[in-house]
Order: structure tokens, then sequence, then C-alpha cells
């Protein structure tokens, strides 16, 4: 699984200072909002980091004189705790003897740093990184040694991790951990090294190795060594990299909007790992007796809230209506006692912050989902909660899209567990549903062949219609955005239903209509709207769940997703249809990346 959040560089070399911030401008396409590096000089450790971009930062850099040949350094996409110059890496013990910088999401940070606190420690920054270095610190100060405590201190925290640390107990080496988080060491003549990506090591090395999950790795002078969290020493295995630079950004992937398909069972297991805190914060805003709450966004996020809407009636039988954020003004008048959830992966959507904004001037209490803390969002909100994609490059919101929709999913969900419109049994039988997903996407992922042959077939269409029902037509709107955004196929999603009221009058010979058509209790009319548009000669691809022999029998193509609860199948049911755009695109001979007309934000209103 591949994760982008922040990057990590770290190397044993000469010139390490230059090879650190060259290494860290190779991982700025990953996108980033603070820079930091830490090196040893003289047995002491050296930081310097700051909010903001590298050619900045390199500026201002004060350490001409320092000839160091061991460092780590972190580019920060910020995650817990908002972009600053406290909350960039490294980040450092009480004695200043360990400095550590991490890359991904600590589950049970809260309850550590808290019991650390109780114990004399003092935290500089509001991240959920700077934990690790204060636990190898209690060890060390229990007398372990820094191996020892290292071990301890990664059995102890849950949740994705890969991290490089640097201590002047054992100057001469870069202690590396990694779990789930990706972080790749290389060996050569030049140095040895460490990276959270292959395109910052190709200056130095083609030789590279991924650290397994779960390893410790120490680097030293001409020699790296790994061994297992128990200490026992484990084999890396090397392998020849014939990437280009531009192919290595992508990690081989051909666009990053594929890639970042494929990083989602990564982005939704990062999203389910926020701690409930954030989530309990949030609810504190929609618990007013008589308070009303509606859902707003833009394009994508958008769909994201009618999503909210309908789960909303479904698991808490409560009406939350969904506005699109450029018709907020001209359509709500009265929101004094209300409470606006305000979806935007970027935080920058001009139509979205004016919602936001008129809504408080209205007396509204606002909740922010998104993506980039730091954001204007995570400004102009009362309470928000962040999404766990890392940045997204391609132009197309994809994983993005599905970590709104966990996000909603878990703020409901254990909304209506404590009003009690959702029994504990209902609500944990629905976490489980919920904690199989990635998995899930994963086996989808694998099938991504099966779309590929799809999408070749119908990639010279000229219009597309997606149909659904219910909750799907989340799905079928989302799909229908995805296709015509990057293929320039007219694209329509509606409901099912309401196709005969006018749609179907476009329906000729050749026609295609994608239909989202899993098991749940609208897919029986679904089967009659399906009938309805073969008979006038539609094409049929249908999006249906395994085994269902009889959609199977009426489609002329389907793609099969596995049983779940049927409020979950839209974040299911988008892949395939992803899928379905990027690789038409790709056929009509586009740059799914950069679609014509579109920019990643859209900060005109
Ligand atoms: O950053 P936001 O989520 O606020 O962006 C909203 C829309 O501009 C965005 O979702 C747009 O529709 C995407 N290009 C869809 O793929």
């Amino acid at each position: 699984m591949v994760k982008i959040l922040c990057g990590i560089f770290g190397c044993i070399s000469e010139d390490v200072l230059e090879k650190i911030l060259d290494g860290l401008k190779r991982l700025e396409y990953r996108g980033y909002d603070s820079v930091g590096i830490a090196i040893i000089d003289n047995n002491k450790i050296i930081i310097r980091k700051d909010k903001g971009k590298i050619s900045e930062f390199i500026k201002n850099l004060d350490l001409n004189n320092i000839k160091s040949n061991i460092g780590i350094g972190h580019t920060r996409w910020a995650t817990h705790g908002a972009p600053s110059k406290e909350n960039a890496h490294p980040h450092m013990d009480c004695s200043g003897r360990i400095a550590i910088v991490h890359n991904g999401v600590l589950e049970n940070f809260l309850q550590i740093r808290e019991e650390l606190i109780k114990k004399g420690h003092r935290f500089s920054s509001k991240t959920d990184s700077e934990v690790i270095a204060h636990l190898i610190e209690d060890f060390i100060n229990n007398g372990l040694s820094l191996k020892e405590a290292i071990r301890n201190t990664f059995k102890i925290l849950k949740g994705s991790i890969a991290c490089a640390i640097i201590s002047t107990i054992e100057p001469d080496k870069i202690i590396c951990y990694r779990r789930e988080s990706p972080l790749v060491i290389g060996i050569s003549s030049k140095g040895v090294f460490c990276a959270s990506d292959i395109p910052a090591l190709l200056p130095y090395t083609r030789n590279i190795a991924i650290i397994p999950d779960d390893k410790i790795v120490i680097l030293e002078k001409n020699k790296v060594q790994a061994e297992d969290i128990n200490g026992e020493i484990c084999k890396l295995e090397y392998n020849e990299v014939t990437w280009n630079l531009e192919q290595a950004e992508k990690s081989g992937y051909p666009h990053f909007m594929i890639k970042e398909i494929f990083e989602q069972p990564r982005a939704i297991s990062d999203t389910l790992k926020i701690p409930l805190i954030y989530i309990d914060r949030a609810i504190e805003y929609l618990e007013n007796k008589n308070k009303r709450i509606y859902l707003t966004g833009s394009g994508t996020s958008y769909h994201a809230c009618l999503f909210g809407s309908y789960l909303a009636s479904h698991l808490l039988s409560m009406d939350i209506r969904p506005v699109i954020s450029s018709e907020f003004t001209e359509i709500l008048s009265s929101l004094e006692n209300s409470t606006v959830i305000a979806i935007s992966q970027s935080g920058e959507t001009a139509d979205t912050l004016n919602a936001i904004r008129y809504a408080k001037s209205k007396g509204a209490k606002i909740i922010g989902i998104t993506n980039t803390l730091g954001s204007s969002i995570t400004n102009l909100s009362d309470v928000y909660i962040c999404t766990q994609s890392g940045p997204e490059i391609g132009v197309a919101a994809t994983k993005t899209f599905l970590t709104q929709l966990i996000s909603i999913t878990l703020l409901f969900l254990r909304y209506g567990l404590k009003k009690g419109k959702i029994s504990e049994v209902d609500y944990s039988k629905l976490m489980s549903e919920i904690n199989r997903i990635p998995k899930i996407i994963e086996e989808i992922l694998k099938k991504s062949d099966i779309i590929k042959n799809i999408a070749l077939k119908y990639s010279s269409k000229q219009n597309a219609y997606f149909l659904a029902r219910g909750i799907n037509l989340v799905t079928a709107l989302e799909g229908a955005l995805k296709l015509k955004e990057i293929s320039y196929i007219h694209a329509e999603g509606y409901p099912a239903g309401e196709s005969k009221h006018g749609p179907i009058a476009l329906i000729e010979p050749g026609f295609l209509c994608i239909f989202i058509a899993p098991k749940d209790n609208t897919r029986e009319k679904i089967i009659g709207n399906i009938m309805e548009m073969k008979a006038r000669g539609a094409e049929i691809f249908s999006i249906i769940t395994e085994g269902d022999e009889e959609i199977k029998e009426i489609s002329d193509e389907y793609f099969e997703v596995p049983h779940i609860h049927y409020i979950l199948y839209p974040i299911l049911c988008t892949v395939p249809l992803q899928l379905f755009a990027y690789y038409v695109a790709v056929f009509r001979g586009l740059d799914p990346d950069k679609p014509r007309n579109l920019a990643k934000s859209v900060t005109v209103p």
C-alpha cells in the first residue's frame, strides 16, 4: 500500500545538509506545509524547522559553517495540529538527545501523551508524532538502551508509522522503523540513505530496499542492518529501480489519478484511525435540541453531503438537508440555532467558504470536514474533522471523496449511538462492516482489468446516463461527474425513477446506461428501470452485488462488488466508476490528471 502524507529523508554521508535539502525537494510533489531538518554536530543535535516552502526555508538557513555527516529531514502535511513552526518536524525529547521525524497517524497518542505529561514530560507541539521522542526518552530514563527503548516504543504505539530517529546516545546511527507507511533505504559509495519515497534516493543509488512492515533498520556508515521488533536480525531485499524521476514520483503509475485510486485502502484505514475525541467534539455541535442541521459542499464534496443526508435519514431518522454551496445564500434565510457541516477537500473552495461565512453571519455553528489542516475552512469552522487522505494531486477527487464518506459515517454513527438512536449492537455491527472496507477495496482494485476492458468497449461513446435509486444516487452523480470531467463525455447522474420523466427521450440503440444496482431495497425497482432502457436499445453496464445472476442476465456488462451493509454501498461502488472514468480518459488519449478548464481548488465564486 502506498502512503503519502509527509516526506522523510535521512542520510549518513558527506555534505549531509545539502543532500537532505535536495532529498526533501525531490519529495515536494507529495505536497507539504512545513519543513525541518535535524543534524548531529559535535555530539549535539541541531534542529531548524519552519512553516512554508523549502525555498524560503533554505534562504533563512543559518548553518553555513556546520559540517555534519548525519541527519534527517521532513516535509510535513499537517494531520494533527495546524501547520506551524512548533508542529513542524523534527521533534525532540526533553533532554535534547533524541530527534525524530514521522510520517503516519498514531492512534493512541493522546492517552500516552497524558501519561507522559503526568511523569513530567513537556510537549512543544500539538502533533501526535512528538510522543515518539518522549516515549523513547522515558524508556531510556528507566534504564533501557536506545535500541531497546525504540523497540518498546513501537510495540506500544498503535497506528501507521514511518519514522527516522537520530540520537546523541549513538551519534553514528539513524534508526528507522516502519509500519504501514512507506520507508525505503538505499546504500552506495555515496552514502547510506532512507526516504519515504524512491525519487529522493535516485541521485545516489538505484539499489533500493523497502523496509518490511514492523521492522527496525539501523543505518551506519557503509552498513545497514534490519531487525524485527524483538531484535532478531532479518534480511532486506534490494531491487534495482529502473524508473525515471517522473515515474518514481507516481510510484510507477502512469498518472496521479490512478495512483490515488489505488491509495484508497490506505487513506480509508487512516481515516478510520481518527481519534474519537475529534468526532466527539464535532458531535457537541449537533446536540442542541430543536437544532437544524445542514450539509454544504461543491462538486464531489456536495455528493458527500448528499450521502450524509441519506445516512441521517436511514440511520438516525433525521432530515438533514444537503445544499450546494453556490446556492446556499439563495436558498436559506434563517440559520439561527443551526449547525452547518461544510465539506471541502481543499478547504479553500470559494463557494463553500462563502456559504460558511454567510451561515456564521446568521448565527450558525460550523463543523468542517476537510483534507487540508490549516486551510481556510479549518480557520472558519468552530470544530473540524480532518480526513486522512494525504495530498491529492490529480484534479479529479478520488481518495478524498471516499474518506469524506467515511468521516461523515463515523460522525453520524457515533452521534446516533450517543443519542440512543442506534443500539450498541447495531453500532458494533456497522463498525465491523466499515472496518472491512479497506480490504474489500483492495480486492476490487485487483479486478481493475475487468473495468479497463469495459472502458475500452465504451470509450468512444458520446453520452452516458448513470442511474440509481436511494443512497446510490450519490454514486451515480459522482460516477457521472468523474466521467464528464476527465473524458469530456456528456454524462448525467439521475435518480433511476426520474429517468422516465424526461431523460428517457434520449435513449436510442447504443446509448450507454450505467446502473448502480447492488442488492438493497431498491433492487426490484432498478430491475424495472433497466428493462425500460433495454427495451429502447440502451447498452447496459451494471455495478452489482456478487452473484446477482438476474441483473447479470439483463446487462451487457457488469462489475461485481462484495456484499456489505446497504448504506455503505456508495463507498464500494464508486471505485469501479472512478476506474472506468480513468481508463476511458486514457483510451481517448486525454491526460486524466489535468482536465481542461478545471483547477484542483476553485478559489473564485
Ligand atoms: O476542495 P473541494 O472539495 O471544496 O472542491 C470542490 C469541487 O471543486 C471538487 O470536488 C471538484 O468537483 C472535483 N474536481 C471533482 O472531481
